[in-house]
């Protein structure tokens, strides 16, 4: 353990070391940190390094907006770091720096507003899927049908008919185990390995000029350049695809399973997003970027549900430089802990913090900017790809949810899965209905 200088400004803390990682127990222990000692708390870790808890709401836009540079991505992205290389997600500094002013045009509304279409199309497949259970009065794995929404959304939008022609050729998908395999072994080395093997050969042929130019992510990122006109390389290009395979869905699914579950909870809440929904999207024709902007009512509740869910629950940084947070001092090399999920729900901030309340996100309430809410993030790091999620879940369930009537099998809370991403420990499974 690092013994502080005598004129060390240290947040309060327990002496004793304490473990935290990306896991359900640092939740608990996060929870009772805060409890105990207040909004900056500083602890060991058990390898002697320093860390703060950070869970004041301005400390927080400190760190992650104003005095950004100071800080590094933290600990706990190993196992991102395998899949992803260095996307991204993980990198930092200049060749973060570089990659994002490549990517960012990318994002542009725009073009976002372009890939409606194959938003609408990946959400007829689901109703098409639901129809036929809803028929055989079968019941419906939301959590793996939000998956699947997410997955094939992503891909096309990367991909387009390369999607179908060269990645599902067998009707199996190889990039579904990004989601349902939590275990991080050999195998898992091995199907990233074939992953990367694919996209460079869809990439080849694509730089090739064997396949005709198709809108699409993967045609936007061949064409970024840097400010001295240099592309990504190989590498660099499927760093990044795989980076937005990864980011792009999960969060997105498991929001969209947050969302099922919490409508079926609150039928007052769902029939005001039919009534918004039948609104203004009366037909498949009428989606739109102007229609999905119109959908003030359901933009409250997926905030609501990002607020009380957010997938990235946990974000750590690491100092590189001193700076200053409240009277305290952080020493370079000081781990940063943030928690959406603890700031979220601090009653000081949000009253009664665990009510699902969609009203918190009126967009005429002035007071909404000082309370905390940071699911994408903030400052320069922010989620590239917030508007896209928007608009993907407006659609999924601006189409869906007038059609079908939704049943929980199991009433019950899930529980929470605290990995990387928030989850549902159970798959949620609802019963559909024709409306
Ligand atoms: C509800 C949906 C989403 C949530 C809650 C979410 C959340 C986040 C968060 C918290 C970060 C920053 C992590 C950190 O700083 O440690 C991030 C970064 C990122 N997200 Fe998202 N995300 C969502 C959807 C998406 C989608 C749909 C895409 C792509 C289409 C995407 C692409 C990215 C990328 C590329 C980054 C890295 C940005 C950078 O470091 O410059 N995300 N996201």
């Amino acid at each position: 353990m690092t013994s502080p200088q005598p004129s060390f400004r240290q947040p309060p803390g327990p002496k004793d070391p304490v473990a935290l990682g990306i896991d359900p127990e640092t939740l608990e222990t996060l929870r009772w940190l805060q409890r105990e000692y207040g909004d900056m708390v500083s602890v060991y870790r058990p390898n002697g390094r320093l860390a703060y808890f950070v869970n004041d709401a301005a400390e927080v836009h400190r760190i992650l907006a104003r005095r950004h540079a100071k800080y590094r991505k933290g600990p706990g992205f190993e196992r991102v770091k395998m899949l992803l290389g260095n996307g991204l997600i993980v990198s930092d500094g200049d060749v973060w720096r570089r990659s994002r002013r490549m990517i960012q045009p990318a994002f542009g509304r725009q073009n976002i507003h372009r890939l409606t279409d194959v938003m609408v199309q990946c959400s007829q497949r689901r109703e098409q899927h639901w129809a036929a259970l809803a028929k055989r009065d079968e019941a419906c794995n939301i959590t793996s049908e939000t998956s699947d929404f997410a997955l094939e959304l992503i891909l096309v939008s990367i991909f387009s008919s390369d999607y179908h022609e060269r990645i599902v050729t067998q009707g199996e998908n190889p990039f579904t185990f990004l989601s349902r395999d939590s275990t991080r072994d050999l195998s898992v080395v091995m199907k990233v390995r074939r992953l990367r093997e694919l996209l460079t050969s869809i990439i080849e042929d694509r730089k090739s000029g064997k396949r005709i130019e198709q809108f699409d992510f993967l045609s936007m990122y061949l064409q970024a350049e840097d400010k001295d006109g240099n592309g990504f390389s190989d590498d660099e290009l499927l760093d990044e695809l795989m980076t937005l395979i990864v980011a792009g869905f999960e969060t997105s699914a498991n929001t969209l399973n947050w969302v099922w579950y919490l409508l079926a909870k609150y039928p007052e809440v769902e029939a005001k997003i039919i009534a918004e929904a039948e609104l203004h999207l009366p037909d498949i024709g009428a989606v739109n970027s102007d229609a999905l902007m119109a959908m003030e009512y359901t933009q409250q509740v997926l905030e609501e549900a990002l607020r009380l869910y957010p997938p990235v629950w946990l974000f750590t940084r690491r100092s590189h430089e001193e700076d200053e947070l409240e009277d305290y001092d952080v020493p370079p090399g000081t781990d940063i802990y943030l928690s959406p999920f603890v700031l979220q729900r601090t009653a000081h901030y949000w009253p009664n913090p665990n009510e699902f309340d969609p009203d918190r996100f009126l967009a005429s309430d002035g007071n909404k900017k000082d309370r905390p809410f940071f699911p994408f993030s903030l400052g320069p790091r922010r989620c590239v790809g917030e508007y896209f999620s928007f608009m993907e879940m407006k659609v999924h369930l601006g189409l869906l949810l007038p059609r079908f009537r939704m049943q929980l099998v199991d009433e019950s809370e899930p529980s929470l899965e605290l990995g990387i991403n928030l989850r549902s420990a159970n798959d949620i499974v609802m019963k559909p209905t024709q409306r």
